[in-house]
């Protein structure tokens, strides 16, 4: 059986108050909360108040994006050393927009990958096509393109770390999510992918997220998928309520 996991990403939102206020409701009411693993994600400006708020609870610290070099001369880059003293968990790797507006590639985000899972910070990949791409009935072959290269040379037993998020980038921001079914089909293809590649055992203990508008009112139908496995939320995670039922949902 595998646990959910929701993570708010919380992306370029959120001032140092702002996301201190909205840490300390969230873990006003899920502090104890261990069905269900919840992450919050800041911007890296607000991930020390953010941690500190929710060190004495289970709820976890995640950042958006670090770089797969140790230290040294990489202006504006941040370390998993950086990460890891601020007691960050996670980090999410190649989300689209970080692909989309700051061209990072799927060999960046094996990179990116590797050092992570090398300093146990635990990754969260995530994949998703176009919306052209689905229009031309390619999702499938993008998402395996994805997944074989951003998964490259990992051996099979990291997989219980590793955390895949499916967005599909149409879905994202837009208020129009995939059906149910849409996103089953694409998890349980994700699920069979890895099985081909990594074994069964990795297949079965990966956790698979979906992103793109999830919210309280679609989040039942999306989490009793038996390929689904949480849920990474943009927009609805930057306001306690909506989250929090989301979280309420994932717990059952
Ligand atoms: P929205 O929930 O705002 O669609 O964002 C999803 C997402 O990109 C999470 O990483």
């Amino acid at each position: 059986m595998r646990k959910n996991i929701i993570a708010g990403n919380w992306k370029m939102n959120k001032t140092f108050d702002e996301a201190s206020e909205l840490s300390r409701l969230i873990a006003r009411d899920y502090a104890d909360c261990t069905s269900v693993d919840i992450v919050l994600c800041p911007s890296f400006t607000s991930i020390k108040a953010v941690s500190d708020i929710v060190s004495e609870t289970q709820i976890q610290i995640g950042a958006q994006n670090f770089s797969h070099e140790d230290d040294g001369a990489f202006t504006g880059e941040i370390s998993y050393t950086m990460l890891k003293d601020l007691f960050v968990k996670y980090v999410i790797l190649g989300h689209s927009e970080r692909r989309e507006f700051f061209g990072e590639t799927d060999d960046l985000i094996n990179k990116k990958l590797i050092k992570a899972l090398d300093k146990n910070l635990k990754p969260i990949v995530c994949v998703g096509e176009s919306l052209n791409e689905r229009e031309n009935g390619v999702t499938k072959d993008i998402i395996k393109n994805q997944i074989d290269s951003c998964l490259l040379n990992i051996p099979s037993e990291k997989f219980s770390e590793i955390i895949i998020a499916y967005e599909p980038v149409w879905a994202i921001g837009t208020g129009k999510t995939a059906t149910a079914e849409q996103a089953q089909d694409v998890h349980s293809f994700i699920r069979q992918r890895i099985n081909d590649q990594f074994g069964s055992d990795a297949a079965n203990i990966v956790r698979i997220q979906y992103g793109g508008s999830m919210k309280a009112s679609n989040a039942k139908e999306l989490l009793t998928q038996p390929d689904i496995d949480g849920g990474l939320i943009g927009g609805a995670s930057l306001d306690a309520q909506s989250f929090g039922e989301i979280v309420k949902i994932a717990i059952g």
